[in-house]
């Protein structure tokens, strides 16, 4: 899988692909991940990406003619899956969105600023557009990391135990059962004792119970869907 991602802010995108398992996966070849200056595609001597609104009121608009350019750049050198805008009035990210998105071969991700882009933008260049949840953030950069950690993981080869992504929270609509690891006791607090007996259809039932029971719990809608 390729990512290319559009931003202001590329020093931004650096540090969330530099360690653990997205570092782990570039380095095998199993994903790249590119970011793309939009001042880079700039017209003028400022490198300005951005304006007033038409209308008026409070807040600068990012441009369509930078945003056009580079899209149309990247779209010469290759197909693309998917152009995603991050931008809170989006659909909620969720597991069943990431794992659509982690079959995807080349997908352009634009990070949104002030007070978002051009709404020309949005009609003619995005595909899908993601929020990571129903908080302002001060631009697209922290969500576009947060939505490729939750692909990344879910591409073959790219966790080492590969049954993991498939026991996470959230595949199969349940949340994931608690987890407990050695000392079997701590200060008195005991493992429960199904997980020491070496019966693993019984461990697997009483995991299947446990998410149940959580989800029952803390995200009841989960169970409606
Ligand atoms: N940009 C600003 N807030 C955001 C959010 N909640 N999700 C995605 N992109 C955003």
């Amino acid at each position: 899988m390729r990512i290319d991602i559009i931003t202001v802010l590329p020093e931004l995108l650096k540090s969330p692909f530099e360690a653990s398992i997205l570092r782990r996966a570039i380095d095998k070849g199993l994903v790249e991940v590119y970011t793309h200056n939009l001042r880079d595609y700039a017209s003028d001597n400022y490198r300005t990406i951005d304006d007033y609104q038409f209308g008026g009121g409070a807040g600068m608009v990012m441009m369509i003619e930078p945003i056009d350019r580079c899209i149309s750049k990247l779209k010469t050198e290759r197909e693309y899956d998917e152009v995603i805008y991050m931008t809170p009035d989006g659909n909620t990210l969720n597991q069943k969105i990431s794992n659509q998105l982690s079959l995807a071969e080349n997908i352009i991700i634009l990070c949104g600023h002030y007070k978002g882009v051009d709404q020309r933008v949005r009609d003619r260049f995005i595909t899908r557009e993601i929020s990571i949840g129903d908080y302002v953030l001060s631009g697209g950069e922290l969500g576009a990391a947060v939505l490729c950690d939750s692909i990344i993981r879910l591409i073959p080869g790219v966790l080492n135990d590969e049954t993991s992504a498939l026991t996470d929270s959230f595949q199969d609509n349940l949340l994931a059962p608690p987890v407990y690891t050695r000392p079997a006791e701590y200060k008195g607090w005991k493992v429960p004792g199904v997980l020491l007996s070496g019966n693993f259809p019984e461990i697997e039932k009483w995991r299947e119970e446990q998410a149940y029971l959580r989800t029952r719990e803390r995200r009841p809608d989960l169970l409606d869907e």
